[in-house]
């Protein structure tokens, strides 16, 4: 175990112990359960999908299975009652002297009853609360079930990352980056997109379950479906490879996208990709606390539409390309989002940590964060030209005002190679932007 690690950790837990004795004063709850959540089973089967954890209960307590709760009350130690089961079929959790564990009392339970009785016995006078899959909890317990009013301010909360939450994303940060560096080789030896998901995990080192997302491994065409989740094994030596894929550490995501080009590729095709990295890093570098979100996605719009024009791929101006719609059809999703626990981490259309909504604006449905930018705010800057919307002309690309260039599938110099995106995690400090994914990836 690391003392570095454990005293990060405590300064961690302590302050969102501070963060959440505010918040219950403050919505009127005495205390609050937190549920790691349940396990999902397919329909008249016994088999369960992939568990994944409450990410408030993650947030507070990095142990990942089902069934654990968790007890928070004001000036208290929190109450740690894990759910482990006599079963003969699997093996019981054990915790052992894990580096987080000095910070929460810990009862053991082989029961849900005796969990219950635990907490019970525990819980302060006045309403208490519960947030997770909590129904049978919430129910035993007499608990209001996920109160949206604390629900906001926790998630409120969750955009704004400690030092050991920073630390957490820049390892899958490092994690991730042996993965890409490892996928690129198994793509430049002409692999097919089965092939470069393997060496991507291998060289991650984890089971499919603990990435972050699926793999997005688009070889030439594929490169345009912005969720692309085949694996084709049939198609190989591609002349592009667009991949978007992360790793996790304690729970906590990175969220890296690379466009490579295969030896085939064109040289328009290149100097696109060497224009796209230029804008993406200007956008990075732009990730400034004080700046709305919304106004960089804007730049980066107008920054995209240039790079398109130079590129020979529009011929309307940056300022047209965004007026008439133009830049939407090539850039239809936002500019990035929260990352974290989750990998579109929460918090991103609220207004204030009362609940008020900023929703995106109706041009932009897609931007996945209104806030203005503060010191340990994560996020990616993930601009992007994909071919997918280049449909036959009228077919719903959102041109107007008679824009000129051809987007048609077999005219856009895009299309054979689907697109082009490059996807970095960034941390709002102080003192300027700090890119957590090109220290440890080019
Ligand atoms: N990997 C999904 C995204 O970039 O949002
Ligand atoms: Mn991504
Ligand atoms: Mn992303």
């Amino acid at each position: 175990m690391s003392d570095a690690l454990a005293s990060s950790f405590r300064e961690h837990l302590g302050i969102r112990l501070e963060g959440i004795a505010q918040d219950l004063q403050k919505t009127g709850y005495s205390a609050l359960v937190l549920v790691s959540g349940g396990q999902y089973f397919y329909f008249r089967d016994d088999q369960p999908a992939p568990y994944r954890a409450n990410a408030h209960f993650l947030h507070f307590c990095p142990l990942e299975g089902p069934g654990h709760l968790l007890l928070l009350r004001p000036e208290k130690k929190p109450l740690l009652a894990t759910f482990s089961p006599d079963d003969f079929w699997y093996e019981p959790q054990r915790i052992g002297d894990a580096f987080w564990t000095e910070g929460f009392k810990i009862v053991e339970c082989s029961s849900r009853k005796r969990q219950i009785s635990e907490i019970a016995k525990r819980l302060p006078k006045g309403r208490a609360a519960a947030i997770g899959e909590s129904g049978a909890v919430a129910e035993a317990l007499g608990l209001a079930q996920n109160p949206p009013a604390l629900l906001t301010r926790l998630d409120w909360r969750r955009a704004i990352k400690t030092a050991y939450e920073v630390e957490c994303i820049s390892e899958a940060n490092r994690l991730g980056a042996a993965g890409h560096i490892a996928a690129e080789g198994a793509f430049q030896d002409g692999g097919s997109e089965l092939d470069i998901h393997r060496t991507f995990l291998a060289a991650v080192g984890g089971l499919e379950a603990d990435l972050p997302y699926p793999t997005i491994v688009g070889l030439n065409e594929k490169g345009a479906v912005l969720h692309y989740e085949g694996k084709r094994a049939d198609v190989r030596n591609g002349k592009s490879l667009l991949i978007d894929a992360g790793a996790r550490v304690r729970g906590y995501a990175s969220d890296i996208t690379r466009t490579f080009a295969g030896g085939a590729a064109d040289g328009r095709f290149c100097s696109l990709i060497t224009a796209m990295e230029g804008a993406q890093q200007a956008l990075c570098e732009g990730v400034t606390a004080g700046r709305p979100w919304a106004e960089l996605h804007h730049e980066a719009h107008l920054s995209l539409s240039g790079v398109l024009k130079d590129e020979n791929v529009i011929n309307l101006s940056s300022e047209d390309a965004v007026a008439s719609g133009l830049s939407r059809v090539f850039f239809p999703h936002g500019l990035g989002h929260f990352l974290g626990i989750q990998v579109h981490d929460v918090g991103g259309h609220l207004a204030d940590p009362d609940g008020r909504r900023a929703p995106p604006p109706k041009a932009h449905p897609m931007l996945r964060s209104t806030r203005t930018l503060e010191p340990g705010h994560v996020l990616t800057v993930e601009p992007g030209s994909t071919s997918s919307r280049c449909s036959s002309p009228g077919g719903g690309t959102g041109r107007s005002r008679g824009a000129t260039p051809s987007t048609g599938r077999q005219s856009t110099p895009l299309a054979p190679y689907g697109g082009v995106r490059i996807e970095d995690n960034v941390l709002v400090t102080d003192t300027g932007p700090r890119n957590l994914t090109r220290e440890h990836l080019p």
